[in-house]
């Protein structure tokens, strides 16, 4: 059995030690913030915080994660407490088809816990690898900077 700290709650799970972190959240504790997309650590989509930090959940084995706090996009916020990423990706409508939010989210909330009020130019090098197919890419930068109270610096 492996112990996991997932969105502050203590799990045992019966999984070989080699196995990705994204198939034990989504398999074993039905979190499925979390997405697969490439399984090669290279779209961002299996974003999750590790330790504060932002981690490709697909090439992490979860031998790795024992003793650490592991946060998905359910950790967050609810639907009626959103985290306040969550309400700025909302307000600004930053999706289309959706499947990259998990990792824009998880990586714009792991850079404002290490820089409250990061630059712009911080803001897209968060972003830089996390892909987005359909091209939202301006709406979501407009989310990330009023998540990081600088929408209307940004617009102005
Ligand atoms: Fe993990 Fe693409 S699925 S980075």
């Amino acid at each position: 059995m492996t112990h996991l700290t997932v969105n502050g709650m203590a799990h045992e799970v019966d999984a070989a030690p080699d196995t990705a972190l994204l198939y034990v959240l989504r398999n074993d504790l039905e979190l499925n913030g979390p997405k697969y997309g490439c399984g090669l650590g290279e779209c961002g989509t299996c974003t999750v915080l590790i330790d504060g930090v932002a981690a490709r959940s697909c090439v992490i084995p979860v031998d790795g994660c024992v003793g650490r706090d592991i946060v998905t996009l359910e950790g967050l916020g609810t639907r009626e407490r959103p985290d306040p990423v969550q309400a700025a990706f909302i307000d600004e409508q930053a999706a289309q088809c959706g499947y990259c939010l998990n990792g824009m989210i998880m990586s714009v909330k792991a850079l404002l816990l290490r820089s409250p009020r990061p630059s712009e130019r911080e803001v897209t090098e968060a972003l830089r690898y996390n892909l987005c197919r359909c091209g939202a890419h301006v709406e979501i930068l407009r989310a990330a900077m009023r998540a990081a109270g600088l929408a209307v610096e940004a617009q102005a």
